[in-house]
């Protein structure tokens, strides 16, 4: 008997508050927290294993590749993946801009609302380009399952195309001449 009451309270409370269908649910990325948190941390690593095993023609020696590391560049590829594919599928895209508190503004980088006026003025390129990168890290994630040695190191080295492509796009100023990719692997 309690049960039931406790199961029908809370739903007269609700209807009686919100008398209209309940809005559904919306997705919101932020741009800093997909790169620091997950696309660049994902790259990072990616590139680290890549360039430990990189011979001089791009594809992985398979030598220098253990058991652990194909897995995790496995791992990676997939979390790559997933969060560009979040980025992509968001419903509203919020750009949260520099971390003004721990660091300057690197040159030629764009403030918050510089950068969030350009993915509104063309979202769909941003989720075009935020697709790409998940396009290739799904297939980089399939040379890595694979153990293909000349798949996964073009894979790895691939995927800075759409980092560079959308960076130049929509983080930098637009009318800054002289943009440096801060290719962040050191
Ligand atoms: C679809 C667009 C897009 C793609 C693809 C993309 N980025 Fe970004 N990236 C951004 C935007 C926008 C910002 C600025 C975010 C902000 O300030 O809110 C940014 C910022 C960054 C930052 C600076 C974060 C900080 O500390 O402020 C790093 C590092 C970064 N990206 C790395 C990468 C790497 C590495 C890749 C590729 C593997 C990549 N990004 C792919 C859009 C993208």
């Amino acid at each position: 008997m309690r049960r039931a009451l406790f199961s029908i309270v809370p739903l007269a409370a609700l209807a009686a508050c919100q008398p209209a269908e309940p809005p559904a649910q919306r997705s919101v990325i932020d741009t800093r927290e997909a790169m620091v948190a997950g696309i660049n941390s994902a790259a990072v690593a990616i590139w680290e294993i890549a360039n430990d095993a990189q011979g001089e023609s791009g594809e992985l020696d398979s030598a220098r590749m253990s058991e652990d590391d194909w897995l995790q560049l496995r791992d990676e590829a997939q979390a790559l993946e997933r969060w560009s594919r979040m980025m992509a599928d968001a419903d509203v895209i919020h750009a949260a801009g520099p971390d003004l508190a721990s660091r300057e503004v690197p040159a030629g980088v764009a403030s918050r609302a510089e950068i969030q006026a350009m993915i509104d003025a063309e979202p769909a390129l941003f989720r075009e380009k935020a697709r790409d990168l998940a396009e290739r890290a799904r297939l980089l994630a399939d040379a890595a399952r694979a153990r293909d040695p000349a798949a996964a190191g073009h894979r790895a080295a691939e995927i800075d195309v759409p980092c560079q492509g959308c960076h130049t796009r929509y983080w930098y100023k637009q009318d800054s001449q002289q943009v440096e990719e801060p290719r962040p692997r050191a």
